[in-house]
């Protein structure tokens, strides 16, 4: 985007993505299923810097549900890998990514991940925790009710405990104890490979979203294709229940 563009435009301040399509894409170029997620990966870190160059404050990427453990144990495996593979090289990238000013968070149920990616999102996420200007959110093993009824568990431990009236559970205090606790709601969510759903993705925190739909499949999703989504965003008009 020219600097010109951006200048006329409202950027979204957090934008969730949807990596949806690399078994597709796989398929259609004769590959395993792995090499697609290989190949969405890739794209990943390349949006990923881009949008730190756009100036975005937040983006989430969905990388694996709670219900994609369903899938078989090797695809499972190989995308733990990618996973992995992106971690150690972000701890081999530390002082790189701390120029851009990139943060990476996690979100989603850590229990069921293995020990060692556990280990290296936290070492992680307290290293990058202090100054940021863009937040690279992953959601591994995130599922919004799955969130949901983490934060619900939370705020009754409260009640139980006398720290909290039932009757004064707010808003805020949903919102405090979801796994994105501090950031802001998405104002964009992108979903590519021509599906239409949100797939247990930020339900709580996309109440006001807008949403950007397109064939392409992740692995071919270009910062053109970013680009277009942003301004198709910024031509949209938001009233958040106003008028
Ligand atoms: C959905 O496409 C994609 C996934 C379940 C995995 C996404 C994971 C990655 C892109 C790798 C992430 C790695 C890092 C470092 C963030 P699909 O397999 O459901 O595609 P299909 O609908 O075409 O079969």
């Amino acid at each position: 985007m020219t600097n010109e563009m951006l200048e006329k435009i409202s950027l979204p301040r957090h934008i969730g993505v949807i990596m949806d399509g690399n078994g597709r894409w796989a398929k259609q170029q004769g590959l395993k299923r792995s090499e697609g997620h290989k190949a969405g990966a890739k794209v990943f870190r390349t949006i990923c810097d881009y949008a730190a160059e756009l100036g975005i404050e937040c983006m989430t990427f969905y990388a694996f549900s709670t219900e994609n453990w369903k899938r078989p144990a090797d695809e499972v495996s190989a995308i733990m890998n990618l996973f992995r593979d992106y971690l150690s090289e972000a701890k081999e990238r530390e002082e790189e990514n701390k120029a851009k000013g990139m943060r990476i968070r996690y979100i989603g149920d850590r229990a069921a991940l293995p020990e060692d990616i556990v280990n290296m999102i936290d070492l992680l996420e307290s290293r990058s925790a202090d100054k940021h200007s863009i937040t690279i959110n992953l959601a591994v093993n995130y599922g919004g009710r799955d969130e949901l009824l983490h934060a619900v568990k939370e705020i009754a431990k409260k009640v139980e405990a006398g720290e909290l009236k039932s009757d004064d559970i707010s808003l805020k205090d949903i919102d405090g104890n979801l796994y994105t606790a501090g950031l802001p709601d998405p104002d964009l969510i992108i979903r590519p490979s021509g599906e239409y759903r949100l797939s247990n993705f930020l339900i709580w925190q996309a109440a006001y979203s807008e949403f950007w739909f397109s064939d392409i499949l992740w692995p071919d999703f270009t910062t053109d294709d970013l680009d277009k989504a942003i301004i198709d965003y910024s031509n949209r008009n938001r009233r958040f229940g106003g008028v």
